[in-house]
């Protein structure tokens, strides 16, 4: 059975010291595959685990896996299939016609 453990609560108060600490003994320990993600723009999870960690889920030891979340990897990741989806749902929801909705749901960065 898999289990999910989010730590969240106000700047500094050790949210990414406790996460990185709670996956190393759950791979160690526990011998179960963890995966440590870091969803903070600003992450810190490389600095705690001395690695470079990236948008890709990377092995930093046995059983313990981690990642830094990407908005701008993901977007660029998925953005086609949400575009489809959006486009979708612009014409059967808002009455656009598939050229409109088409060039609504395009994103210009
Ligand atoms: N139990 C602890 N005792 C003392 N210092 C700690 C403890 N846990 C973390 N720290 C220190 O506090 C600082 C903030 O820790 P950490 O980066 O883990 O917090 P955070 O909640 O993830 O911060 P942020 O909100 O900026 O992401 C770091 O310098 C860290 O070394
Ligand atoms: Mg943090």
């Amino acid at each position: 059975m898999a289990r999910i453990i989010l730590y969240t609560g106000k700047g500094g108060v050790g949210k990414t010291s406790i996460t990185a600490s709670t996956a190393a003994l759950m791979a160690e320990m526990g011998g179960k595959r963890t995966l440590v993600i870091s969803t903070d723009p600003a992450h810190s999870l490389s600095d705690v685990l001395a690695m470079d960690i990236g948008p890709e889920i990377k092995e930093v030891d046995t059983n313990l896996y981690a990642q830094e979340i990407s908005v701008n990897d993901a977007i660029n990741h998925h953005w086609q299939e949400l575009k489809g989806y959006l486009t979708g749902l612009f014409q059967s929801q808002g009455g656009l016609d598939p050229v409109s909705a088409e060039e609504i749901a395009t994103l210009r960065v």
